[in-house]
């Protein structure tokens, strides 16, 4: 059977799934998975990871990429570290660090998103996300380090990250017996805007025993650094400016999309699809393209959301390549399932519908973060 190659770029929740979904069942194909890191960085633990360096050893979230793959046929997988920097269309190529070029007969984009403070010319970071370069867990322990010496930090956006980061650094400062003072910043009325008003009040409740101060209706308008670096001024949109040691922004979700043709991107950056998450050419012709997970124009960006497009994505490839199985649509749908802990024993989030226990956050996601479910995002099952 000849052999069609697929290039897939970004190895995370949505590129890995497909990977070694087509290495299982489908022999006439070979892989290739740019990444620019070597292991998968469990960044849904991140806000434990960064306020309590004890908690897990960097081995938990920090899993090795290509050891998953070594159960397929050598010259079925390769997998290429560097940084897809152009993609040609029309000649079938993909280039990696400017340098070399990689030919497709299918492309997925898996680039997913970054937050603010992973921008290159970002002078925060804090690692919520794999920097496009360098250690991930030097930038780690730099950042582990800046947040426990701090006693006065400013959390901007109340989403789930700021909520989750909140509770975190307060509960570290309450176990150290530190006398810390967190500050977060919400946009809306309400923390957790996306969740129903129930959440909201439990996670404002949660956020206040544990000593967090809530601003809310304020937008953050800009943050500026002392000559020394050693402190910020963050000024808000009422004109108020506060003072503090350490700035956390976690308002904002980045396409990773510089190496993508204009043509595919909608206004805000992110690659429209079709109901198939076959990526759309500006002249209505048919790709042999898809993308999947955060990259795409689909708002519900969440690692499950990303695995499901995968699955999509993976059928579809199969489909066309193969001419077996069946084609599959994604449909993100509107109910949202989420889980927000605020500390280790406490908080909120939104499942089926309903509001669940302080009880049941903690047993199924504040005990741990969901770290013991790290290494099956990317294995093969
Ligand atoms: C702190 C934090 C907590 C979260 N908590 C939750 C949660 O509890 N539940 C939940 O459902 N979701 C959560 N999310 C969201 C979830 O992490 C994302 O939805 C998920 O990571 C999307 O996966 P992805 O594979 O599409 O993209 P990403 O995870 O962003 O991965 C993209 C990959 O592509 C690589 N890449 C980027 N550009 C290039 C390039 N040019 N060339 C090659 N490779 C490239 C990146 O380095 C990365 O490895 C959280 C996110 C953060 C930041
Ligand atoms: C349509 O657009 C794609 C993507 O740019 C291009 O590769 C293709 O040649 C175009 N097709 C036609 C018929 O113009
Ligand atoms: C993702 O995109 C952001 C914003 O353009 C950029 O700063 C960052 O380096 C990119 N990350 C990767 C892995 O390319």
């Amino acid at each position: 059977m000849v052999s069609k190659t697929v290039v897939i770029i970004g190895a995370s929740c949505a590129g890995i799934p497909i990977a070694h979904a087509l290495l299982k069942d489908s022999p006439s194909v070979k892989v290739v998975l740019i990444n620019p890191a070597s292991t998968f960085y469990f960044m849904i633990a991140a806000p434990r990871i960064l306020a309590k360096p004890k908690a897990f050893r960097p081995e938990q979230y920090l899993l090795p990429i290509e050891r998953e793959f070594t159960r397929y046929p050598k010259s079925a997988f390769e997998f290429v570290l560097g940084v897809a920097t152009a993609i040609s269309v029309d000649a079938k190529t993909v280039t990696v660090d400017n340098e070399r070029v990689i030919s497709f007969d299918y492309l997925v984009i898996a680039s997913g998103s970054t937050t603010r403070t992973m921008e290159d010319d970002s002078d925060i970071l804090i690692p919520f996300k794999h920097p496009k370069s360098g250690s991930v867990q030097t930038l780690i322990e730099e950042a582990q380090q800046k947040i426990s010496q701090a006693t006065k930090i400013i959390i901007a956006g109340a989403g789930p990250i700021g909520v989750e980061t909140a509770g975190e650094i307060a509960e570290a400062a309450e176990q150290r017996g530190a006398d810390i003072h967190i500050t977060l910043i919400s946009a809306t009325d309400r923390v957790l805007p996306m969740l129903k008003p129930r959440a909201s009040e439990v996670a404002e409740d949660r956020l206040k025993e544990k000593k967090v101060e809530i601003i809310k209706s304020r937008k953050v308008t800009g943050a500026t650094r002392s000559a020394d670096l050693s402190t910020w001024t963050v000024s808000l949109d009422n004109g108020q400016s506060l003072h503090t040691d350490l700035y956390i922004p976690t308002v904002g979700v980045i396409p990773n999309n510089s190496f993508i043709p204009q043509e595919f991107l909608d206004s805000e950056g992110w690659v429209k699809v079709d109901e198939e998450l076959r990526v759309q050419a500006g002249n209505g012709s048919k790709l042999p393209i898809f993308a999947a997970g955060d990259i795409t124009d689909n708002s519900m960006r969440l690692s499950f959301k990303a695995a499901e497009q995968a699955a999509v994505v993976a059928a579809n490839l199969r489909a066309e390549i193969t001419g077996k199985g069946k084609r599959r649509v994604y449909d993100q749908g509107n109910s949202i399932m989420m889980l927000v802990p605020i500390g280790s024993s406490a908080g909120t989030g939104q499942l089926f519908g309903w509001t669940p226990w302080n009880s049941l956050v903690k047993m199924i996601k504040g005990k741990d973060f969901f770290i013991s479910k790290a290494h099956s995002m990317i294995a093969a099952n």
